[in-house]
């Protein structure tokens, strides 16, 4: 079971009627979401956290920061992560080549099964809101790598080698942020990693704006992730917002760092003390834009109600004990695409 997205479920069914995932439609390109109106985070407002701090006397202080991140901002970036900077280089290449090839190679990994071990997401217009989503993307199982990488693309040759390298190296860091977060919140360090699963990659494409007929383009919709945490390497086209505060920031690249984002799963294990982050991407219009967005998701079975030792007469349960399959298949019946989908679990829902 994948952590699927529920704005996929509106993917799902554009899917179903695309023929062709290139799009010609006009619209006006001011209509166009654009950066002006929201604050430039570049290299203010996005907490930067410095994994090689987690590995020596520091780690306390480094885990303070990353609690304080989570609690505040709902997500960081992370420098000096151990993913080498050439892998990161070739993932980016991979996927843009990928991106680059014609419809029929890319269309064979479309599926109707939003839990198939692959499947490519294209563009889709929602033509009641008068939106046109333009993000393309490659979504698929990979932990462990040698289990899923059959199913993965043999075209670019180079994909299996490629992703299968950078979804190792980023297991890694999924891993050591999981510890530390757990830390956080004075749980024990492999609190998390204990029921840590499987991890799945989308790797994002939003070609440079298209036109559409429709009012506004938006790369990916506002959202938060169902998932633990999600680890996302973006190239260096902004494009990612995230709300803080109650107003959007961008979170500009910073070069070879990660972001790391609160999910749902954590909302709800933290006992809303990290809230899962809204963000979105919009599109640019002079350059394409890759990212590659690593989510962790737990075991079907696991627990994932808030963790007993956060839980005191101060600060009662704001969730029930649920197994993530429930939340997974919860997904499917309610429209929603932020964590609100998690109301279903509170005490008061029944
Ligand atoms: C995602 C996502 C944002 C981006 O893949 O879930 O929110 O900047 N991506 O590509
Ligand atoms: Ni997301």
């Amino acid at each position: 079971m994948s952590p699927t997205l529920l704005q996929e479920v509106s993917d799902h069914h554009a899917l179903a009627g695309a023929k062709n995932a290139s799009y010609a439609h006009s619209d006006p390109l001011s209509e166009i979401p654009t950066l002006s109106g929201v604050d430039i985070s570049a290299d203010g407002s996005t907490p930067i956290i410095d994994m090689v701090a987690l590995l020596g006397p520091r780690r306390s202080e480094a885990i303070k920061q990353i609690g304080l991140a989570c609690e505040k901002n709902g997500f960081f970036a992370v420098k000096n992560h151990g993913i080498p900077e050439m892998k990161i280089d070739t993932m980016l290449d991979t996927a843009r080549e990928f991106f680059h090839l014609p419809d029929e190679e890319r269309l064979k990994f479309r599926s109707a099964d939003p839990d198939s071990v692959i499947r490519l997401v294209t563009g889709f217009q929602d033509k009641t809101r008068n939106v046109f989503v333009s993000r393309q993307s490659l979504k698929f199982h990979c932990h462990p790598v040698e289990e899923f990488k059959s199913h993965w693309p043999s075209n670019p040759p180079s994909f299996r080698e490629n992703v299968g390298e950078y979804c190792e190296s980023v297991r890694k860091v999924e891993v050591a942020i999981l510890e530390a977060i757990s830390e956080s919140l004075d749980l024990e360090r492999d609190y998390i990693d204990k029921i840590l699963k499987g991890h799945y990659v989308s790797i994002n494409y939003y070609p440079a704006c298209q036109e559409s007929e429709l009012d506004v383009t938006h790369g990916v919709r506002t959202h938060t992730d169902p998932t633990l945490i999600t680890i996302l390497m973006q190239d260096d086209v902004p494009g990612l917002q995230v709300i803080n505060d109650d107003k959007w920031i961008n979170v500009n690249p910073i070069p070879n760092a990660v972001v790391v984002h609160v999910g749902d799963i954590l909302q709800a294990i933290s006992n809303y003390r990290y809230k899962s982050l809204l963000h979105q991407a919009i599109v640019n219009c002079e350059k394409e834009r890759v990212s590659i967005a690593s989510y962790c998701y737990p075991s079907d079975d696991a627990m994932i109600g808030p963790a007993k030792k956060l839980i005191d007469e101060v600060h009662p349960a704001i969730y029930k004990d649920f197994t993530y399959r429930e939340f997974h298949e919860s997904m499917w019946r309610v429209k929603c695409s932020t964590a609100k989908r998690l109301d279903l679990f509170k005490p008061s829902s029944d």
